[in-house]
């Protein structure tokens, strides 16, 4: 129960996740990729996602860059503001898993505090942590929007891997070079899944 709401009880409704996930043949998931920024997590989640609906997995792609303008556009990168991002998109995700989906999840998510809530907010199991880890001098020569750039010339406050920390994953179930193809590292997330039985 909530603190907040001591007098909200949980309603337990009669279509289940079970009984959904039955039906469309699958289970839902999270696949949370986390990385410095231009480390290359979205262009992964999105080439996984194309391959999972090839085999009619249901799926949603969560997006810091999208998901800032909308349900966290209140939101800035000091350390709290990410805690609370976080936290958010966690919730809708474990909402998605719930509705029998596959979300892919691509967020900086530098605390490992909050990575850790964002699975336990999920039945067992059903928490891919996906390190794309790519050193920061090459993330830094991508630079594909130029923030690295502004924050190394002052411009951009608060910068991962800059002037804020990132906490790399100490046991993610998947960590992944960058550097690597993107078809390699597609096969290699592919790969994970089939073998936890995630995916046909
Ligand atoms: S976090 O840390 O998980 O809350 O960040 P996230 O929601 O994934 O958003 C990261 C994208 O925001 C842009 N951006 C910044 N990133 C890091 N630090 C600062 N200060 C910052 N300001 C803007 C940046 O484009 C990130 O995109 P990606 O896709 O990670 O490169």
């Amino acid at each position: 129960l909530s603190e907040h709401a001591p007098d909200i009880v949980w309603h337990q409704h009669a279509v289940t996740r079970e009984s959904r996930e039955l039906r469309q043949g699958h289970q839902g998931a999270v696949l949370w990729f986390t990385g410095l920024s231009g480390s290359g997590k979205s262009t992964l989640a999105g080439a996984v996602e194309q391959a999972l609906q090839q085999q009619r997995i249901n799926t949603y792609l969560l997006d810091g860059d999208n998901t800032r303008h909308g349900l966290c556009s209140d939101l800035g990168f000091t350390a709290d503001d990410r805690r609370e991002n976080i936290r958010r998109v966690s919730e809708v995700a474990a909402l998605m898993v719930d509705a029998g989906l596959v979300v892919l999840a691509a967020f900086i998510s530098p605390h490992r505090a909050e990575r850790q809530a964002a699975r336990d907010k999920l039945p067992q199991g059903r928490f891919l942590e996906i390190f794309v880890d790519t050193p920061l001098d090459e993330c830094e020569r991508r630079d594909p929007k130029g923030l690295y750039r502004k924050a190394r010339a002052g411009e951009i406050r608060n910068f991962t891997g800059i002037d804020a920390e990132y906490e790399a994953p100490d046991a993610p179930e998947l960590h992944l070079d960058g550097r690597q193809p993107l078809a390699t590292l597609v096969d290699a997330v592919l790969y994970a899944l089939r073998q936890r039985r995630m995916i046909p």
